[in-house]
């Protein structure tokens, strides 16, 4: 396994203090978010995969749909934001730990989805109010598969 050695080094007055810390590039995911400028699910979303310990890079847009038509993301199953991790679509408020378990399982799709905007998902908390939602897998002829199950 590659091991990613990042060295810290801190000068502070006539203090040296020389910190290392070897994290592990498996559980240092990047992911591509294309999202809506002024969308503070999406942001909180964000929030939710770097809590994950996913490195984001975000491109902010006016307008994610040109990104989704271009991905081919199907429309029953869109939402807000659209992600692209280790040649996956990730679309919508989809769990880290789905994401998680998408690169581990690597599955034969496209890619997978929270279609709309449930009401409990990463970054559309709304106090402890949640919905039933299904994460939802899909292939090259977009036929949507369930990938996970949350309840209510
Ligand atoms: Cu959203
Ligand atoms: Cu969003």
């Amino acid at each position: 396994m590659f091991k990613l050695v990042t060295t810290i080094v801190l000068l502070s007055g006539s203090f040296l203090v020389h910190a290392e810390s070897v994290i592990s590039l498996s559980e240092k995911n990047s992911i591509k978010v294309y999202r809506n400028a002024g969308c503070g699910c999406c942001e909180k979303w964000v929030s939710h995969l770097k809590q994950h310990h996913f490195q984001v890079d975000e491109t902010v847009l006016n307008d994610v749909q040109p990104i989704k038509d271009k991905y081919n993301v199907p429309p029953e199953l869109a939402s807000c934001h659209t992600a692209v991790v280790n040649g996956y679509l990730v679309e919508g408020h989809v769990p880290a730990a789905d994401i998680q378990k998408l690169l581990k399982l690597k599955p034969n799709v496209v890619g997978i989805a929270v279609p709309q905007m449930p009401v409990g998902t990463p970054g559309m908390e709304i106090g402890d109010k949640k919905q039933a939602y299904n994460v939802i897998s899909f292939d090259k002829n977009k036929q949507p598969v369930v990938f996970s199950t949350y309840s209510e």
